[in-house]
């Protein structure tokens, strides 16, 4: 059947057997393969995407239920010259990366986190991580990554105020 949806920001539109899931879509059908198969059952986050700003299992989300909605992966996340964002660079800065598996998942859980604030507690950071499994860094680099990026995006914010 036909999909017709937005990958990061741009268009498409592809046919794929109906019973494929988001995951399979993307990676088998289209190339993208920042999101992982880990588990394949909703239980490590190495899938997640982004689908209309919320974090999701791209392995529980059927192709079709994206018909007309927006999904971010990895490869939508950069600055506006094509590089690494601010929290990509924090991730390399506070050694939040290891094998590398999860951390495309990571990356998306901390920017659907900094989208809903730019304040969060260590608490809420951990929260925000609970679906993503690491088994190399034990988290404690990535929470500082994100908390770091979460304080530089909020002065940010504040000096465009003035
Ligand atoms: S592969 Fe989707 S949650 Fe593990
Ligand atoms: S860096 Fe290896 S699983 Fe997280």
């Amino acid at each position: 059947m036909k999909i017709n949806f937005t990958l990061n920001h741009q268009p498409v539109s592809i046919d794929v057997p109906a019973g494929i899931t988001l995951l399979r879509m993307l990676r088998d059908y289209l190339g993208v393969t920042g999101p992982k198969e880990g588990c394949g059952v909703g239980e490590c986050g190495a899938c997640s995407v982004l689908l209309d700003g919320l974090l999701v299992d791209s392995c529980l989300v059927l192709a079709p239920q994206v018909e007309g909605r927006e999904v971010v992966t990895i490869e939508g996340i950069r600055a506006p010259d094509g590089g690494p964002n601010d929290l990509q660079k924090n991730f390399i800065k506070y050694g939040a990366v290891q094998c590398g598996i999860c951390i495309p998942g990571m990356v998306l859980a901390g920017e659907a986190l900094l989208a809903r604030t730019l304040h969060p507690s260590r608490e809420e950071i951990r929260d925000a991580l609970t679906g993503n499994l690491c088994r190399c860094t034990g988290y404690q680099q990535i929470v500082d990554a994100i908390e770091a990026t979460a304080l530089e995006r909020s002065r940010l914010q504040e000096q465009q105020k003035v």
